[in-house]
């Protein structure tokens, strides 16, 4: 059996003291992480620069001794590497170039093409497993189809994710077969990675929880079982955490129906609920909520020793309900840390 806890848990394994790691661990609430990017100039080239790119993945690992780290990249690569035009504006977020019809769709590349431009981030996850300590796993991702295509089809981040439900309806032909492309896309990315070194892979589908009923199973649920499924026979026994965010009562064989290792959970949900209706199914993830993170104190401590109390029954791997925010408190961080393994 490995000394690495997240893949302990991963296979099963119920602990004392859960792992931890964080969504968002790199990222702008780290001034180290604001220095490395300024040196990059701007947010994508620190993703294809993967010198720096391995910088920032590993500074929330020395600075914390998180049990894993995850790769440094982006969701929205993979439509860059199919030919959308990708840019971000400042305090704005993502905006790319849109799909709503064949035309649109048949202008995108090859799938087979995506590793001419994704090539700098295989070579961080293979400076990565060079570079990590022995007991800290690397984690790989992409984004999942329906949510990966919310940006493609609105060319920006939505409230309510209207036009790709739109399109969804109005030219289910267009949506599918974009959905089917990003789907083979993603197989091909997460492939490339677990190929350079990545020990377990996460699929974000940070949007699910905006398809209801049939629609889920259809466009969340089933190209997520294709992924993993496919995954794991090309590379037998790689760990999956699957992330349909905000999918409530849908989080409920979720893991068993996609082939899934762990399913990773947002706050809506109590962890009460998570050890009752997923634990028996599969280790899970979660789920601190993030604005945690900002106000501390001791509602934090609470709430975290909350959560591993609750889930203290099975595997848990320990993680906020979503990404932490630019304004979070870095020592929050340590505190939280300090109360999962003190
Ligand atoms: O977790 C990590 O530390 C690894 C790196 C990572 C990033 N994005 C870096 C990033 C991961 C796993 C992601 C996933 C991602 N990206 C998701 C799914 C998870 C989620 O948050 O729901 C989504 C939807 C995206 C798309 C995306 N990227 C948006 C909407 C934005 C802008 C919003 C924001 O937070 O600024 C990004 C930018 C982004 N991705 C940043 C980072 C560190 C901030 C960019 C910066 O430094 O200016």
């Amino acid at each position: 059996m490995t000394d690495k806890k997240i893949l302990r848990a991963l296979a099963g394994e119920t602990q004392d003291v859960p792992p931890v790691w964080m969504m968002r661990q790199a990222g702008r609430y780290l001034p180290e992480y604001r220095a490395t990017r300024a040196k990059a100039g701007d947010f994508l080239s620190l993703c294809y620069n993967s010198d720096l790119a391995t910088e920032v993945t590993l500074q929330p690992i020395r600075r914390y001794g998180f049990d894993a780290a995850i790769l440094f990249a982006d969701i929205l690569l993979v439509p860059q590497a199919l030919g959308a035009d990708l840019w971000f504006v400042t305090g704005e977020g993502p905006r790319l170039s849109t799909i709503n019809s064949q035309a649109e769709l048949d202008q995108l590349r090859p799938v087979a093409d995506i590793h001419e431009t994704l090539n700098p981030i295989y070579q961080t996850v293979r400076n990565l497993s060079q570079e990590l300590p022995g007991d800290i796993t690397l984690i790989g991702f992409a984004g999942a189809p329906w949510t990966v295509a919310t940006y493609m089809i609105a060319g920006r981040g939505t409230p309510d994710q209207g036009p790709a439900h739109a399109l969804r309806q109005e030219n289910k032909a267009v949506f599918e077969a974009l959905l089917e492309r990003i789907t083979e896309a993603t197989i091909e990315y997460l492939s490339a990675q677990i190929a350079a070194g990545a020990e377990v892979v996460k699929v974000f589908d940070s949007w699910a929880g905006s398809l209801k009923g049939e629609d889920f199973d259809k466009y969340a649920r089933d190209p997520a079982a294709r992924i993993i499924t496919e995954l794991k026979r090309r590379h037998p026994g790689i760990p999956v955490i699957a992330f349909p965010r905000q999918a409530g009562e849908k989080y409920i064989g979720y893991a068993r129906e996609t082939g899934a290792d762990c399913v990773a959970v947002d706050e809506t949900v109590s962890p009460e609920w998570v050890a009752e209706h997923l634990q028996p199914d599969s280790c899970v993830q979660g789920n601190l909520k993030s604005s945690h993170m900002v106000t501390g104190g001791d509602a934090m401590i609470a709430e975290t020793r909350h959560i591993v109390e609750a889930l203290r029954g099975g595997p848990h791997i320990f993680n906020l309900g979503h990404g932490i925010t630019p304004d979070a408190d870095p020592d929050n961080v340590q505190r939280m840390i300090d109360a999962i393994r003190g």
